[in-house]
């Protein structure tokens, strides 16, 4: 009995003591008193010097002094708001802490969004779940729409709201994303893009990208006739890789015969209105471009045909499958592909040939129109 009182006043006297120490650190009363309730560990914390991060953690309404091990835990790594947020809701359990800890620390992170990040947190990657969450583009509804988008291998970040714009119009998420990529959701000829001419070869020009008004490349060479049509122009890279073309086929037995290349705005316009002579515009439409949206404005676009062939039977001439399956060793690619139509705006031409210099290789292995391509890999 003598030695449980003397226990109990050794006790009284250790515990004043630490109240004295703590004090003079400059802890307040209350925070005296619930670091008197923590464990001995816990309690030697306090003792060095006074601490801001562990005093917002007492401080905080929701600290629980039994977990005060499991919130130092996650500091610094989280504030201390956010480890008590955390442990108290056992979202360690949930989530991963890296994942939770890039999203609790992002610029971008709205703190009352909180659990509508939480509830996506482990379907979609960090940047994705706060593009989509504080851009109100994701609910419980679209949660499973949004996976399949996201799976496709030419899936653009920036393009999701317009993906889920015109979701409904498509069964599969590849014809989809192809649409909404290539700016097919945008009527012809709007003028909402301009073709970037800083691109250089790999500028782009379609029926959505116009070239700038009064646009002539700087680097025209006249192409001497051997080589086709009188009057041809290309710029000097073009036409120093067609000639190498040029050569290789020959070396295997083709006959290559420039038709048409660089044309200007004006013989464009000429172009285009002839052929309303003869068809409807919509017709027109499918195998010319307009003024501003031809290729052949570039001077990096050939009409490749071979003697005694016209664009009728060019189809059937050996030229045709040479150039498909060596152009882009010269840096050529099949501008307008058979069967993409849909995606390139024009019929199937054998004969045009676009000049990119050396990506041809990529695009050719690709198995994507240029359109496609451009949109994915260059915009
Ligand atoms: N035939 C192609 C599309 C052009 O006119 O440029
Ligand atoms: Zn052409």
């Amino acid at each position: 009995m003598k030695k449980a009182v003397c226990l109990f006043f050794l006790c009284l006297l250790l515990s004043s003591c630490q109240a004295i120490t703590l004090k003079k650190l400059g802890y307040t009363k209350e925070e005296i008193s619930v670091i008197s309730s923590l464990d001995k560990d816990g309690q030697a914390l306090f003792t060095e010097s006074y601490r801001d991060d562990l005093v917002a953690l007492l401080d905080n309404p929701d600290f629980d002094n039994t977990k005060f091990n499991d919130y130092l835990s996650l500091i610094p790594q989280f504030t201390c708001a956010d480890s008590i947020y955390i442990i108290n809701n056992s979202l360690q359990d949930s989530c991963d802490l890296d994942k939770l800890a890039e999203l609790f620390n992002h610029e971008l992170f709205i703190r009352n969004k909180l659990e509508d990040y939480l509830h996506f947190i482990n379907d979609f990657s960090v940047k994705d779940l706060l593009f989509m969450v504080n851009g109100n583009l994701l609910n419980y509804q679209n949660k499973d729409k949004l996976l399949a988008i996201m799976e496709d291998k030419y899936y653009i970040n920036d393009n999701l709201a317009l993906y889920l714009d015109y979701y409904d119009n498509f069964t599969k998420s590849r014809n989809l994303v192809e649409y909404v990529n290539t700016l097919r959701y945008l009527p012809d000829y709007s003028t909402d893009y301009i073709t970037d001419t800083s691109k250089g070869n790999l500028m782009i020009v379609n029926k959505y990208y116009a070239l700038p008004d009064g646009y002539v490349p700087d680097n025209l060479v006249s192409v001497p006739e051997e080589y086709g049509n009188p009057g041809m122009k290309l710029t000097e890279e073009c036409f120093e890789a067609y000639k190498q073309m040029y050569n290789a086929a020959l070396n295997d037995g083709m006959d290559l015969y420039i038709n048409s290349s660089y044309r200007s705005y004006n013989t464009q316009v000429n172009t285009y209105n002839n052929f309303l002579t003869k068809d409807s515009q919509e017709v027109v439409d499918t195998y010319s471009a307009r003024p501003s949206h031809s290729e052949h404005q570039t001077g990096l676009a050939i009409d490749i045909l071979s003697p005694g062939y016209d664009f009728g039977t060019i189809y059937y001439a050996d030229e045709v499958d040479w150039l498909a399956e060596n152009a882009w060793k010269y840096g050529f690619i099949l501008r307008y592909p058979d069967g993409k139509m849909d995606i390139t705006g024009y019929k199937f031409e054998p004969w045009h040939y676009r000049y990119v210099g050396d990506l041809a290789e990529d695009i050719y292995n690709s198995g994507l129109t240029y359109d496609e391509y451009y949109a994915y890999y260059l915009k």
